[in-house]
């Protein structure tokens, strides 16, 4: 019929255009290994069934005149698997300070493909008086990227 002539081609565009989204959709996955724009690396371990991960941090950098040392995370990451640009949230317990930072965030893939962790950072300073709270706070924002990152 006439309009089977129709609808038959846009049926066809339409499954193509499915296809190859579905092809080119690339899940963010946490797990790995990563680098921020101030060159601190990270571990990140896999994901459990509620989300829930473990890692490891190495910061490039210190509020502190201390010794840097590896300092262990631990976070979540929302709704595993429904979302393929899921957000999470950590928190790093410095082994070499008494501070404490959070992170928050969001794994994107970018335009060409590539990984991308956007967090916002609070690092919690100890002060030894309630009069200096007002400056123990720092914030900040990092981007990630994944070392070593290999396709496929
Ligand atoms: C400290 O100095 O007491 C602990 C190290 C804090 C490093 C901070 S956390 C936010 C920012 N992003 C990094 O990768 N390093 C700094």
């Amino acid at each position: 019929s006439a309009e089977m002539v129709q609808v038959t081609p846009f049926l066809l565009v339409l499954s193509l255009a499915l296809m190859a989204h579905g092809l080119s959709e690339r899940k963010c996955m946490l797990t790995g290994r990563w680098i921020n724009d101030l060159g601190s690396n990270m571990t990140i371990g896999d994901l459990n069934r509620k989300g829930e991960f473990a890692g490891s941090y190495h910061t490039a950098v210190t509020a502190t005149n201390n010794e840097i040392q590896l300092s262990p995370l631990q976070g979540s990451q929302h709704r595993t698997n429904q979302k393929s640009q899921p957000t999470f949230g950590f928190t790093v317990n410095w082994k070499f300070s008494d501070s404490i930072t959070v992170f928050t965030g969001q794994c994107f893939v970018d335009d060409e493909g590539k990984e991308v962790l956007k967090t916002m950072w609070l690092l919690r300073s100890r002060v030894d008086n309630i009069k200096d709270d007002w400056k123990a706070t720092r914030v900040g924002i990092n981007i990630f990227t994944r070392l070593h990152s290999q396709k496929e």
